[in-house]
């Protein structure tokens, strides 16, 4: 399609959605559509949710901005919030992943020069993602999304996730100038890889004796996708610093770096700022985000119908064979293939079911964390009557 808009996503597809409600879309032919993949885990209190609709309506109708030039009491509030359910003691707001990530780097760079490593490296992790700006794109161990844009920002180290040798070797290589370890708890642009909760002990482990950061990517796990507030918390540690956006705002750009323990206090006046950053009108949607996730029981929904969707999903899917492996944790799910599978998100929407691919050969799902049973099944059976259309055409 021919219009104005720089051309940086690949693959669009040729639908224009209207409205939403819930699990489901409609376009502008009133095609209706079940989303599972909610904006890529934007939207995990699903669309149009009432009680979303009406802080935007109400506090649009109040006060949107005003800069953080003064107190917002909004943000007081949210940062409040939010480092109760995510058990840290210090926010930053911000836009976005990319920026919450980047806040994260430049407080790993601060408590370097507060250690006096002249040459910081932070180490992160192969096949990760951790936004598009040119610190965060430099730390995510993935060439694709770095070519291009060279000379990177210096001094990441990629590991292999789950390899607590390859760990080792390095901190031995490079103990001294190492300041923080950064990693998704799920890789999530890296195919759905779950890091192991012994990996992540080890990790912690390291960064206490050695006095390094331990950083986690939480934009894609976090808000109740995996069934917790953040991954994290089925793992029995903690980190020092998180990242979190995307379902902060179920749809209005927000992100936030949160600091506890020897991280808080790293960012003095001048050190960091947005101008958007936690406004009067998206810190209101992120307090009504987590109130509606408590008061509907979110966190128990995106378990029980994880197992639930986990389960029909292996059931449904056995009779193929190219069907790999079925992994994921609460309502974070991919489905990994013995081939290449970039076309058969086309094919999905033919069967009106969202969904998409990730590290070429993983079919992710990450639908909103409201839906029910009778969505669960019927996102089961749209994939399966996908992967025959796919299978076949493979085939012939
Ligand atoms: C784990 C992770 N980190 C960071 C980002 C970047 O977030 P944003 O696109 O909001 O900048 C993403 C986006 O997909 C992500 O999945």
């Amino acid at each position: 399609m021919s219009n104005k808009i720089m051309p940086t996503y690949f693959n669009q597809l040729p639908v224009f959605f209207e409205r939403g409600k819930g699990a489901w879309l409609w376009d502008l032919q009133n095609n209706q559509y079940l989303d599972g993949l909610a904006g890529i885990a934007v939207c995990g209190l699903g669309h149009a949710h009432p009680a979303v609709t009406q802080t935007i309506t109400e506090q649009a109708a109040k006060l949107l901005h005003t800069s953080n030039t003064y107190y917002i009491a909004h943000q007081i509030e949210l940062a409040e919030k939010l480092t109760t359910i995510s058990e840290m003691e210090q926010a930053y707001f911000c836009n976005s992943g990319a920026e919450a990530n980047e806040a994260a780097i430049k407080l790993a760079r601060l408590y370097a020069r507060k250690k006096a490593i002249a040459e910081p490296i932070i180490v992160t992790m192969h096949h990760s993602f951790h936004g598009r700006s040119m610190a965060t794109l430099s730390a995510s161990g993935t060439p694709r999304i770095q070519q291009g844009f060279e000379p990177l920002v210096k001094d990441f180290i990629y590991v292999n996730m789950n390899d607590i040798a390859e760990l080792n070797e390095v901190t031995n290589k490079y103990g001294d100038r190492i300041v923080a370890v950064m990693l998704e708890p799920i890789q999530g642009d890296g195919g759905i890889q779950i890091a192991d909760a012994e990996y992540l002990q080890h990790i912690r482990k390291l960064c206490d004796q050695h006095d390094w950061l331990m950083i986690l990517d939480e934009v894609q796990t976090g808000m109740g996708r995996t069934g917790k507030w953040f991954c994290y918390q089925h793992s029995n540690i903690h980190p020092d610093v998180m990242t979190v956006a995307k379902a902060l705002g179920n749809g209005v750009p927000i992100g936030a770096c949160l600091a506890r323990g020897k991280a808080c206090n790293l960012f003095g006046p001048g050190k960091h700022g947005s101008t958007f950053g936690g406004n009067p009108f998206v810190c209101a949607v992120g307090i009504t985000v987590i109130d509606s996730m408590i008061k509907e029981d979110i966190l128990a929904n995106a378990t029980r119908m994880g197992n639930y969707l986990v389960e029909k999903l292996k059931s449904t899917l056995s009779k193929y064979a190219g069907v790999v492996t079925i992994r994921g944790r609460g309502l974070m799910i991919g489905i990994e293939l013995d081939k290449p599978c970039m076309e058969v998100v086309a094919i999905g929407m033919k069967h009106r079911i969202l969904f998409n691919v990730t590290f070429n050969k993983v079919i992710r799902l990450l639908p909103p964390l409201i839906i029910n049973e009778s969505e669960a099944d019927e996102i089961a059976n749209r994939i399966d009557k996908s992967l025959a259309e796919f299978y076949a055409i493979k085939a012939a």
